[in-house]
């Protein structure tokens, strides 16, 4: 039987309605939510998501400053940004798009982000306090692939998460949340031996190649009804592709998310989420302030 598509418009569609909501009641509370958004350099593709997250933030009310920078951008300028960002009250998130040129230390330059305006959640104090299940601000890919899994009620408690992937922004993370939700959880990447009979044993498969032309995740790596998510993006010849076979894939799969039109926007719609959370948070901390400071 041919299994469903997980369509990440629709529930990005419904996250944003929500958000929405919370930006006209944050209004009423003296709060305009803002998100800053900080590239270095030129790459087309960064360019682009940089570009999208500007848009969506317009779309449904959000602020935003948008600071793009020279490639030669040095560590030092770029820290003394953040720490002017950290200091501006009217902004509440602060998004620095990667991957970032090699001259810039990623660990040194996330770590300077405040984490109460970090809304990537990679921090080393949140990405701390997602180990312990207590991160209000989380990444946003893995944050979106939860969302889309409890939309469509796909429980995971119990199943074998396989996921193709141990980065900071996805597998890492992502690993976390599903171990929060009783999945059993299984992390492969490049050296992992036999991967397909790892992904044969997985219920749930998510699969964060994307190299398409070194990697396809093909039917006869999924198990029979399994739930498959593609996070992978390539650009083969100007369009965007997943790392799954979804024509093939989908027959054999209970659920699939289709590229484009699966991760992508719920990765977005959390983003916006984030900066929301973010923004609430600000309200509390100038409250918790006031407490603490006055006679
Ligand atoms: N590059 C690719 N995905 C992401 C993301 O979720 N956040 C940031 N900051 N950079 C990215």
């Amino acid at each position: 039987m041919t299994g469903q598509k997980l369509d990440g418009i629709l529930v990005a569609n419904t996250v944003k309605d929500r958000i929405r909501i919370s930006v006209e009641e944050l209004g009423k509370e003296g709060i305009e939510p803002c998100l800053a958004t900080i590239l270095i350099g030129e790459d087309p593709a960064s360019t682009s998501y940089v570009t999208s997250k500007q848009k969506d933030c317009a779309d449904v009310g959000i602020h935003t400053k948008d600071h793009r920078l020279p490639q030669n951008f040095s560590q030092a300028e770029l820290g003394e940004l953040i720490e002017l960002l950290n200091r501006d009250k009217t902004v509440h998130g602060i998004l620095v798009q990667l991957p970032l040129p090699k001259q810039l230390d990623e660990f040194e330059v996330i770590s300077k982000i405040s984490p109460v305006k970090d809304v990537d959640g990679l921090t080393p104090f949140n990405s701390g306090l997602l180990a312990s299940e207590r991160a209000l601000l989380k990444p946003c890919t893995p944050s979106g692939i939860m969302e889309i899994l409890d939309f469509y009620k796909i429980n995971v408690a119990g199943r074998h998460a396989v996921i193709i992937n141990r980065s900071n922004l996805v597998g890492k993370p992502l690993y976390h949340l599903m171990l929060e939700k009783d999945a059993t959880v299984t992390t492969c990447h490049s050296k992992t031996p036999d991967l397909k009979s790892f992904c044969l044993d997985a219920d749930i498969l998510v699969s964060a190649v994307g190299n398409r032309d070194k990697f396809t995740l093909t039917a006869d790596m999924v198990k029979e009804d399994a739930v498959v998510i593609d996070v992978g993006t390539s650009r083969i010849a100007g369009r965007v592709s997943g790392d799954v076979d979804y024509p093939n894939v989908i027959e054999k799969a209970s659920y699939v998310t289709p590229v484009p039109g699966g991760v992508g926007p719920m990765t977005r719609a959390m983003l916006l989420k984030n900066t929301i959370t973010a923004a609430s948070t600000s309200k509390e901390i100038v409250a918790h302030g006031r407490e603490s400071t006055s006679p």
